[in-house]
């Protein structure tokens, strides 16, 4: 097994003393991999991926994760912030501190990766929900993060451009060798990752092959 680029171990966070919300949270994945990270409304998903961005710090355990990491939002408006496409991407270099002709470079490259040459100049309005998560990704991959945390991007896109992202993105691990963690509701989207991860009511329940994680998904809906 590949070394892993995201580890977690007995991680615990809440926002009281008494209110845990992750609770003793053990998890990896091995770097090169797209996982997917998947459980009830509530269960912490989200606050797991803000765990591992930096943007909380936990009451106790360890996270060790590459450094350079990009997010990927629900909803790619609270995200995507310059008039165009282009714009948005150079935006997201400011702190690098680079030649404009190095920028040019990176953006020019970043959208190659995700088949979005041609709209450079278009203006962010202009795109489709799904044109606007690969400009998201293109912004990670300008900064050439290693590891992308995307936490459910296909929730607002219609049928096709859920499927379209998803196997943009498995294409994106396996040729550029990123790593992805996906959170995600949807059953159907697991045959694209190497792995997966189910939470409950802020524990880690399962972690392994998307099959075996589907199969207990759908027992336990059946218990209900
Ligand atoms: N800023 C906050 N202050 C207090 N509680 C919060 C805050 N953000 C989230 N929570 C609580 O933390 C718990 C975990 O929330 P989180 O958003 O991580 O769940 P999730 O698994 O991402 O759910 P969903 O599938 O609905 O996105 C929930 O009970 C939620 O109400
Ligand atoms: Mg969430």
């Amino acid at each position: 097994m590949a070394d892993p680029a995201i580890q977690v171990q007995q991680l615990c966070f809440g926002w009281t003393e008494t209110q845990p919300i992750l609770r003793q949270c053990t998890l990896s994945v091995p770097k090169g991999e797209f996982w997917m990270l998947l459980g009830t409304n509530g269960s912490g998903k989200s606050t797991l991926l803000r765990l591992l961005v930096g943007l909380l710090t936990p009451q106790s355990g360890q996270i060790h994760c590459f450094e350079r990491v990009g997010f990927v939002f629900q909803n790619p408006d609270h995200q995507l912030v310059m008039p165009t496409v282009g714009a948005d991407i150079a935006f997201g270099l400011v702190e690098e501190h680079l030649t404009l002709v190095e920028v040019r470079k990176r953006v020019d490259e970043a959208l190659a990766a995700v088949n979005l040459a041609p709209l450079k100049q278009r203006p962010i309005y202009a795109l489709s929900g799904g044109q606007k998560q690969r400009v998201a990704i293109a912004g990670a991959i300008a900064r050439h993060c290693e590891v992308l945390l995307l936490d459910e991007p296909t929730a607002l896109l219609d049928p096709e451009s859920q499927l379209d992202l998803v196997q943009a993105v498995q294409t994106l691990v396996r040729e550029r060798q990123l790593t992805a963690l996906w959170v995600t509701h949807r059953l159907n989207e697991l045959e694209y990752c190497d792995g997966a991860i189910l939470m409950e009511k802020g524990q880690v329940v399962a972690q392994g092959k998307p099959l075996e994680i589907c199969d207990r998904l759908v027992q336990t809906a059946d218990s209900y």
